[in-house]
């Protein structure tokens, strides 16, 4: 018999298809999935990543609450077009503390996975109350009322213990400091060491201009610090693994 009259045998036989079929696929998964279970970690620590200081970790539930991620991916992808666009191709690690991640699956918008420093605070303020008025064509909606809704720093230290029961690293110290870190940040003239000690490179403003902390003010510094933490003038990707 022919090998393919073999297979015939197979291919007119629903039941013996679908069983023979099911043997393939379950070998392919568990090839697969299977080895991910042994290992510790599958991302490699890169230095310079480090968890949210608390009013960045306030502005990124606010990204998330206003559904910033349904226009706007955080992922750039390591072909040539995207890096001239938008920078150094994503890392693991860069979103190693984001639960849930924001890598979205669209792109009305631009990529924001490396918007840190890239406008000032006022551009960002601007574009986010009108963004027509600094991108005439744009379809992005409008965001002022985030300049009137203030922030308390009465959930902080819970949101933060929230992410350490999911393993972002916040140590006791971290979560101690949090409402001293939490206003520190949107004021420039406070003694903001120890947030800078905890949290390095953190960008210190007060960035939406106006006195008290607004949901402004929390979304502009964490839009600040996106791509911001992996120097990648001395970044070299550990070919070990
Ligand atoms: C309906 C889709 C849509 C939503 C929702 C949206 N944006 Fe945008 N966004 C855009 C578009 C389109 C642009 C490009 C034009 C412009 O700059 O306004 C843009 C641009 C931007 C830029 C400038 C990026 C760059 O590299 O020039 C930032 C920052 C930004 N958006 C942040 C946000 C934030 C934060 C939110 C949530 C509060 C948000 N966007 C929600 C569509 C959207």
């Amino acid at each position: 018999m022919a090998l393919i009259d073999k297979h015939k045998i197979i291919e007119t036989n629903a039941t013996l298809l679908f069983a023979l079929s099911f043997v393939v696929v379950t070998i392919g998964g568990i090839v697969e999935i299977a080895p991910l279970f042994y290992l510790e970690n599958t991302i490699e620590d890169v230095e310079g990543v480090r968890p949210y200081s608390p009013l960045e970790l306030e502005g990124r539930n606010i990204y998330i609450r206003e559904g910033c991620y349904v226009c706007h991916s955080q992922m750039i992808r390591p072909m040539r077009d995207e890096i001239e666009r938008y920078g150094h191709y994503s890392l693991a690690a860069e979103s190693q503390y984001d639960h849930p991640f924001q890598w979205g699956s669209k792109r009305t918008g631009p990529d924001l996975a490396r918007v840190g420093g890239r406008y000032s605070d006022d551009w960002h303020v601007q574009h986010l109350i009108n963004p027509q008025s600094v991108v005439p064509e744009s379809v992005m909606p409008k965001y002022g009322f985030l300049m009137d809704a203030m922030l308390s720093d009465r959930y902080v230290a819970d949101i933060m213990r929230t992410n350490r029961a999911v393993g972002v690293p916040y140590t006791d110290e971290m979560i101690a400091s949090a409402s001293a870190d939490f206003a520190a940040q949107a004021d420039p003239d406070s003694d903001y060491d120890g947030l800078l000690e905890r949290y390095p490179g953190a960008p210190v403003s007060n960035f939406d201009g106006q006195p008290g902390i607004s949901e402004m003010d929390a979304l502009v510094a964490y839009l600040q610090m996106l791509g911001t933490l992996v120097d990648f003038s001395t970044f070299e990707p550990d070919a070990s693994r």
